[in-house]
This record gives structure tokens, sequence and C-alpha cells, in this order.
């Protein structure tokens, strides 16, 4: 005997499949009243499936969206996002008719929650991406009218004087701009067209390999035999064809810079194991933390180092500059996050806020400002799922935002056992009070005072934060 279409009514196999479907699904009269509801919708409102079943379906889903379909007799194809609880889902609901006449109507809808939070995690690591890829545009640039005025000009140089363009190199310490400045050289090189549109900009970190014989191979290439298993390979001079070669942290070639040496006074490359000299015509920059000129083979930062361009450390540059830097990148951060989420969002740094970070101390410079602007925005700002039918926000930025380690940068002289009798065993007592009532560190401050104890609001506010208070 074969299964037929009957068999599935009769003996309750179509019932067994809506119990196993992942969507929930409801069916009423056209009281309202639920003749059907699956396992699904019943453990979203933690009833029995039994027990729903003729009562009125308002009594389990108060906004239920088979209600509209109910009334307005048609298909509700909803894209709102619907809430139980912390149960997110999405809603569809049609009438249903028989022999032309409306009987009810049933719905069907979709647990959203983890493609919710996949889409979220994708939409993420976009802003991350964003948030994180390097300045291209010399609007962009903070302190281009100020402390890089002259280096932007030199820049220009390498590539757009009358007489060709240059190698140049970069120094700055780490997170000072140096890949920022190369991509902006190469963005100049195009516009006054020393080389195409279209033409390659290869980067590549020396400095990343385990060993200098590896980052050769990725540079010039190999023959096939050239070493045990070696294939042959283009490398990355020749990739860079007619355009730029960037070589971050380029004294890492180490024996290999007699190899960079000769390509650059004869403008021909011979890959790794081969004979054959190969014509290449590339703009090098070579860019490092270190002083170059002590670091490089001497010939070779003499070839390159026509253009020496100097990034200046974080700290070097004005406060003026520090605070254009602030607010290019929280504009920058509530820009994209405003796009991403369809809203406005304002974002505003306390006082406070705004001093502490302007007058910390950072080894890893604008990248690690940046960094710390952009995590004190996320942990002053809203919950995604607080922001459901808003269209503007503010956030305000303040000073126990900002994250623990700043605190260390703001005085880079504390050493543990400083911070550990920051506030001594009888006034942190008054700090809990205080908390517990609500206040903030600077009234904590001004409150102390009132005690006898002279402790100023960041201590306070590290206090706070370090014993998560
Ligand atoms: N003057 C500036 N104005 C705006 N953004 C800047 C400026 N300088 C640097 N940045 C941004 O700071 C971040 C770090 O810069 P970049 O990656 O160019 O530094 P780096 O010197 O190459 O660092 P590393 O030594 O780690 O390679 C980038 O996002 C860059 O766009
Ligand atoms: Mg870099």
């Amino acid at each position: 005997m074969n299964l037929k279409i009957n068999d599935l009514y009769k003996f309750g196999i179509i019932e067994d499949i809506l119990n196993r479907s992942n969507d929930g699904i409801n069916i009423v009269n056209t009281e309202g009243i639920l003749i059907y509801a699956n396992k699904v919708s019943a453990d979203y409102t933690n009833a029995k499936a039994e027990d729903m079943i003729g009562n009125p379906i308002s009594q389990y889903y108060p906004k239920a969206v088979l209600l509209q379909a109910l009334e307005k007799k048609c298909a509700i194809l909803d894209k709102k996002i619907h809430f139980i609880g912390s149960k997110k889902y999405i809603v569809s609901a049609y009438p249903i008719y028989i022999n032309q006449q409306f009987m009810g109507a049933f719905s069907i809808f979709k647990d959203i929650q983890e493609i919710d939070e996949l889409n979220n995690k994708i939409k993420y690591l976009q802003l991350h991406l964003k948030l994180n890829e390097p300045e291209k545009d010399v609007f962009s640039i903070i302190g281009k009218n100020g402390s890089l005025s002259q280096v932007v000009e030199k820049a220009r140089r390498t590539v757009a004087s009358l007489g060709g363009p240059r190698h140049s190199i970069i120094i700055g310490e780490s997170g000072t701009g140096k890949t920022m400045l190369a991509n902006l050289i190469y963005d100049f090189a195009k516009d006054v067209h020393v080389i195409d549109e279209k033409a390659p900009f290869i980067e590549i970190n020396c400095g990343q390999f385990t060993n200098p014989d590896i980052a050769a191979v990725e540079i010039f290439g190999s023959e096939e035999g050239a070493y045990t298993g070696a294939k042959q390979k283009k490398g990355l001079f020749e990739q860079a064809n007619r355009g730029i070669l960037f070589l971050d942290e380029a004294h890492a070639l180490k024996q290999y810079q007699t190899m960079l040496l000769k390509a650059v006074e004869s403008g021909k490359i011979r890959r790794i194991g081969g004979s054959k000299e190969i014509p290449v015509d590339v703009i090098i920059i070579a860019a490092s933390t270190k002083n170059l000129k002590e670091e490089m083979l001497p010939e070779l930062y003499q070839r390159l180092a026509q253009y020496e361009l100097y990034l200046p450390a974080l700290n070097e540059r004005s406060l003026a500059e520090k605070r254009d830097l602030l607010r290019y990148f929280v504009d920058k951060y509530a820009k994209a996050v405003g796009e991403l989420h369809g809203i406005q969002y304002h974002v505003e740094f306390s006082q406070e806020a705004e001093d502490a970070l302007l007058a910390a101390n950072y080894p890893r410079n604008i990248r690690q400002f940046r960094d710390i602007v952009n995590y004190s925005i996320d942990s002053a700002a809203p919950l995604i799922s607080d922001i459901i039918n808003e269209t503007e926000i503010f956030t305000k930025v303040d000073l126990e935002n900002l994250p623990f380690d700043t605190y260390d940068l703001y005085h880079p002289n504390n050493d543990a056992a400083y911070r550990n009798d920051l506030i001594s065993p009888d006034a942190a007592k008054l700090v809990h009070a205080y908390r517990n009532k609500g206040y903030g560190p600077r009234i904590i401050s001004k409150k102390l005072e009132e005690h006898g104890y002279h402790i100023e609001f960041y201590k306070i506010a590290y206090y706070l934060k370090k014993h998560r208070l």
C-alpha cells in the first residue's frame, strides 16, 4: 500500500509535520478563536497547544498580525520584527476562504533570532572594516594644515615634481599614519597621471615573516627548484609594475636589501633561483617605525631617502589637533553607525571625558586613540534592542565609559602600588555609599571634599571602574 494524500489527514501526519516545523503556526476562525496552534507557537507563549485551542488568539498574542488579516480579509506580509520577551520573529498572515466564503485566517511566524544575530555580526564586521580602514582622502587628514602640512606637501613632491617620481621613506611610530600617507602618495600619483588610474598599489610588511627568505620570495618571486618544493611564482615587485610598492619595515629584509638595491639601481629584478632579468617600473615607498638611516643598508637608504617623510607622534601634536582628531573619529563613528541602523546618531563627550581622553598618553598613537574613542562610544551607546522605533538617538560619553586602560594612559607614571592605595579604605567606604545613591565621580569627589578627603574625580572614576561599581 502506498501513501496517499488523504492518509496524511487520516493518520494525523499533517499535524506531526506542522508540529515539527521550525516556524510557528496559528489558525483562527472568523471570531479570532484559535482552532489550531502548533508546538512552536505554544512554546513561544509558554502554554500547551491543547489548552490554547478554543481561546481567543489575543489572549496569547495581543498584537497578533492574524487579527489584521481577519479584519482586512487579505494577506498581511509583515516586515516588522515582533517581540515576545527576548524572542524575535516576523509574521505573515493569510485569510482562509472555502468556496469563496471567508472562514478564518492562519499565520506563520519565523524565529529570526539567529538570522538577526548573523545579520548583525555581518553589519558589525562591515562597520569595523569601515572604521579601521586608513583614510585615503586628503580632506580627511587631520593636521594637513598643521603638524602635517609640510609632510603632505613633501609627499606630493615625491611623485609630482617636474623631475619625475621618486622613491621615498616614511618614518613614524606605530599608528602615526604611515600606511595612510603611502595611500595618499598613490592617489597623488594618479591625480597627476604619473601612474595610471588602474595602477597597482601593493603593500607588504616585511617584518611579518619569520625569516627574510620567505619575505624575499614574496617580493622577488621564485623560479621552480629555487629551494625544495619551490614553484615558479611572480613576486610582488612584478605585480606592482607601473605602480607603487609599499614596503613596510623594509629593513627586516636583512641580506635581501642588496637585491632591493640592485632593483632600484637597474630597474630590473631576478626571481629567487632565477637568472633571467625582468624589467620593473615601480615607485617604492619604504616605511618603518625605526630610524632607517641606522637600520638600512647605507647605499639603499641613500637611494630611497631623497624624500624622507617624518610623521610626528600623537603627543607631539597640538591640543587643538588632538581635539580635531577626536571630533573627526566621533563624527565618523556616528555617521557609520547612523547609516548602519538607519537612524540619525549624535554623540557628545562630556567635558571630563574629553579632557581625560586628550590628556592621556597613546604609545600606539592615532590608531590607539581612534580605537579608544570608538570603544568609549560603544560602551555609552544604547543596546541595539533599545532602538527599535527611534529615528534619532543621542549618546553622551562620560568618564566612566572610557576604557579602563585610559586611566593608566592618563597617568603613565602610575605604578601598581600607587593605584592600589589610590583611595584609603575609609574614603572607599564613602565612595561606595555615594555610588549607591547613584552619584557620578565628579559629585562623589565634591562630597568627599566635605569629609576632608581630596581625591580627584578621575581617580574616583578609576576606582569605580576597577571595582565595577
Ligand atoms: N592625520 C590623520 N587624520 C585622520 N586619520 C588618521 C591620521 N593619521 C592616522 N590616521 C588614522 O589612524 C589609523 C592608523 O594609521 P596608519 O595605519 O596609517 O598608521 P601606521 O603608521 O601605518 O601604523 P603601523 O605602524 O601600525 O603600520 C588609520 O585608520 C588612519 O587612517
Ligand atoms: Mg601601517
